[in-house]
């Protein structure tokens, strides 16, 4: 089932995008080489503390963490970890922010120093891909003119889109209904309605869009060792189109 959000529940889910949409505005100022992944989890955590808002990922299904940081080849649920950042790296923040029970989610590819003009095209199209997604989210069309959108970009670009992880409903819990595959075919699946709140959060390889698992249960990379980027957002649908909860 598809919950409809009433205009009060997505103005208190936008208070909780905009804590998380100033929270990227500052990471984006400590990405650099050197700094490591815990360091930008333990700003992340203090920052939501002095907003009176708290990391809705730590503690859900026994994640450990208030971010996931995913670094080069990992496509997503990395865990935030000790090793610096290197020149040349890409790192992908994660998070969903709870203010006042009210959920947003937003992840952020960041290049660390100058990187390759690969990973450069990489960081732009995924980027542009998002956008791609976000203008198709409107009432009267489908979930799947979305994904195709995003897909049929991306791979125009020589890239490819993760097919195992997807957007999803969000609310007073991280994961609702619907799906939002970031490929497949227009004019198939949910009809679009206004009140519908959920992310759209395309994963974009350089290679392959396969992934394999780490054995810790979490941490999704690419099958060939090229890089993935990722950018999501949170959006409402209202009659005039969507907005985007966590624009930084
Ligand atoms: N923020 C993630 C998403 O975009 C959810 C992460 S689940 C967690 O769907 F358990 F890793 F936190
Ligand atoms: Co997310």
């Amino acid at each position: 089932m598809i919950v409809l959000k009433s205009q009060r529940e997505i103005e208190a889910m936008q208070k909780a995008g905009e804590i998380l949409a100033s929270c990227h505005k500052e990471i984006a100022k400590l990405i650099k080489p050197g700094v490591t992944t815990w360091e930008i989890e333990e700003f992340v955590e203090d920052f939501l503390k002095k907003n009176h808002a708290t990391p809705e990922q730590k503690g859900y299904k026994g994640y450990e963490f208030a971010t996931c940081a995913s670094i080069n080849d990992e496509i997503c649920h990395g865990f935030p970890r000790k090793e610096p950042l290197k020149e040349g790296d890409i790192v992908t923040i994660d998070m969903v922010v709870n203010y006042n029970g009210a959920l947003a989610d937003s992840a952020w590819s960041y290049a660390v120093g100058d990187v390759s003009p690969e990973t450069d095209h990489l960081l732009k199209v995924t980027k542009e891909a998002l956008y791609k997604g976000i203008e198709q989210a409107v009432p009267g069309n489908r979930i799947g003119d979305i994904g195709h959108a995003i897909q049929k970009y991306v791979e125009s670009e020589g890239l490819s889109v993760v097919r195992d992880f997807i957007g999803h409903g969000i609310g007073t819990v991280i994961h609702e209904k619907p799906d939002v595959p970031h490929y497949g075919l227009p004019g198939k699946g949910p009809r679009i309605k206004e009140g519908m709140v959920f992310t759209i959060e395309p994963m974009v390889n350089i290679g392959m869009y396969h992934t394999k698992m780490d054995l810790n249960g979490w941490t999704a990379r690419t099958v060939d060792g090229t890089y993935s980027a990722q950018y999501e957002h949170t959006i409402a649908i209202t009659k005039e189109g969507p907005i985007i909860l966590t624009e930084q």
